[in-house]
């Protein structure tokens, strides 16, 4: 019997469950295997000399949050005059392309800095397909979720993968007009010959009047260069310290943190700056899961990162090199940083 005039209550969702989002699908090609890719290169690197660990693998939970923080710290200026940029120039950029854009980014992280071409493009179209590619499912995830959040007539289709297996995935897909992004200081971490082969690879997945607009940070001061990865927190040392916490956590390793330390210089002859972790101590590591014992001098220095700077004829080699055409660069107001749009001719 249903009583005039009572009201029912509706029970709400618990807000930990997940809500299927018709418009985001996430493929996860890390998902399948993902101990033996970083337990191997682990040991592959601890075995080299000088001994060296893969900068993707900064980018677990913690180290995307602490990448994150690096950000928004005052020495680190690339993400700031990067914004900068983007803010000023979004709808200039957009307007290089022609027709109904789908957007593509290799490394989009959080994908704050993407808000801005978002923007641009849903001013000039009704719906956008955004396509992030990243190494962190989580990042991915929570980023997509909160851009869905903001922009109702966008559409998400991500990879969680690293850049290489991504490219080889979107290159099978049939796609529209395409904008790619490969912001923030993310090519500074390839050597040129892996530069090279990356703008090849994201070349081939993209058809003659696609572009890409390629953020690099540019060559400056040695000082302004150094605060910005020994930041006076120690932000950016938790953040290269992590991966031996990684180590600990995923591999059962014994790193004693007190007893490493971050390193990080200009080495202005190779136009880069070199990223190490260094033992204090004579030590003995043991890193139970790959049964194997790793000896440290003292001083010995892991490299982790090298992040190179470019001068505006470097760029354009680049783009010249591997198929594209250097349509124009943007920079920020002090000249720190740069935004190229690079036309696959
Ligand atoms: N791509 C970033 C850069 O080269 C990554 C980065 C910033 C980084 N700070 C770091 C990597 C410190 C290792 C250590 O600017």
């Amino acid at each position: 019997m249903v009583k005039r005039g009572s009201s029912y209550y509706v029970p709400t969702v618990a807000q930990s469950e997940p809500i299927r989002d018709p418009r985001l699908f996430i493929h996860n090609l890390v998902k399948r295997d993902p101990l033996a890719g970083f337990a191997e290169d682990v040991r592959r690197g601890l075995s080299a000399r000088p001994k060296r660990f893969l900068p993707k693998y900064f980018y677990d939970e913690l180290g995307s949050q602490l990448f994150e923080a690096i950000c928004l710290l005052p020495e680190y200026y690339l993400t700031r005059a990067e914004n900068e940029i983007l803010k000023r120039y979004s709808d200039q950029i957009a307007g290089y392309l022609d027709g109904q854009i789908t957007l593509v980014e290799m490394g989009s992280g959080s994908a704050s800095k993407t808000r801005l071409i978002i923007e641009a493009l849903l001013r000039r179209q009704q719906e956008l397909l955004f396509i992030p590619v990243d190494i962190s499912a989580t990042a991915l995830e929570s980023s997509s979720r909160i851009l869905l959040q903001s922009y109702p007539r966008l559409k998400i289709e991500a990879y969680a993968a690293d850049y290489f297996a991504g490219l080889a995935e979107l290159e099978k897909k049939p796609r529209g007009r395409t904008l790619a992004l490969f912001l923030g200081s993310n090519i500074s971490n390839f050597d040129r010959d892996e530069a090279l082969r990356f703008l090849h690879a994201l070349r081939k997945m993209l058809h003659t009047g696609d572009a890409l607009l390629l953020g690099v940070d540019l060559k400056k001061d040695r000082a302004v260069l150094e605060a910005a990865y020994n930041d006076t927190l120690g932000v950016t040392s938790a953040f290269n310290l992590n991966v031996l916490a990684r180590i600990n956590r995923e591999l059962g390793g014994t790193f004693d943190l007190r007893k490493f330390r971050h390193r990080a210089f200009y080495n202005e002859a190779a136009g880069r700056i070199e990223i190490y972790i260094e033992s204090l101590f004579k030590q003995n590591v043991r890193i139970d899961k790959l049964d194997l014992e790793v000896e440290f001098a003292a001083g010995e220095l892991i490299h982790t990162e090298n992040s190179y700077k470019y001068d505006l004829t470097g760029i354009a080699q680049l783009a010249a090199s591997t198929g594209f055409e250097l349509s124009h660069t943007w920079t920020d107001s002090q000249k720190r940083f740069s935004s190229n749009l690079l036309l696959a001719n």
